[in-house]
């Protein structure tokens, strides 16, 4: 039979994973860089369209973290501050959704949203801190 002490610890138990989330941890370099590397930096880097339009480099961790023309599109801590979140999980205007799917990019099999996958990992790498690691 379960005592009412036992029904306690399991009530506990419960709640502590779901307050600490137990989210794997993301590295930046092993997770996130890859994910950069294959969708975003052939616009975002010196000499592009997306970094002429935006100032952004995607090139390397302090250049993401130092953001646009405009400042920094990631807060540590709080994806859903962090532009570079909105832009990727699409919740902002169309227009500046990342990648950009223009048709034409589109029809040449360019362009296409990242996985929910990815996306998710790069959220959960800003909510654990947006660490270099
Ligand atoms: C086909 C080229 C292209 C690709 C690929 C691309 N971008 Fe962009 N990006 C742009 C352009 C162009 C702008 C400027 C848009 C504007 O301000 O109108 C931009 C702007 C941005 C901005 C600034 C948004 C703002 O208005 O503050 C962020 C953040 C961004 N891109 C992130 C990314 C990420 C992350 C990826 C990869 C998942 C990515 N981009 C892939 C072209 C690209």
């Amino acid at each position: 039979m379960m005592t009412s002490a036992n029904v306690m610890k399991v009530g506990l138990f419960a709640l502590c994973i779901g307050l600490c989330g137990c989210e794997r941890q993301i590295s930046f370099a092993g997770d996130v860089q890859p994910i950069l590397a294959e969708n975003c930096i052939e616009c975002h880097n010196p000499g592009a369209e997306g970094y002429s339009s935006s100032g952004f480099s995607l090139m390397d961790y302090d250049a993401v973290m130092r953001g646009t023309n405009f400042g920094p599109v990631i807060i540590a801590n709080d994806s859903q501050s962090s532009v570079l979140y909105l832009v990727i999980s699409h919740k902002t205007e169309r227009e500046i959704h990342m990648p950009p799917h223009h048709d034409e990019a589109l029809a040449e099999g360019r362009g296409a949203s990242l996985t929910p996958e990815q996306i998710d990992t790069i959220r959960a790498w800003i909510d654990q801190g947006a660490l270099n690691n």
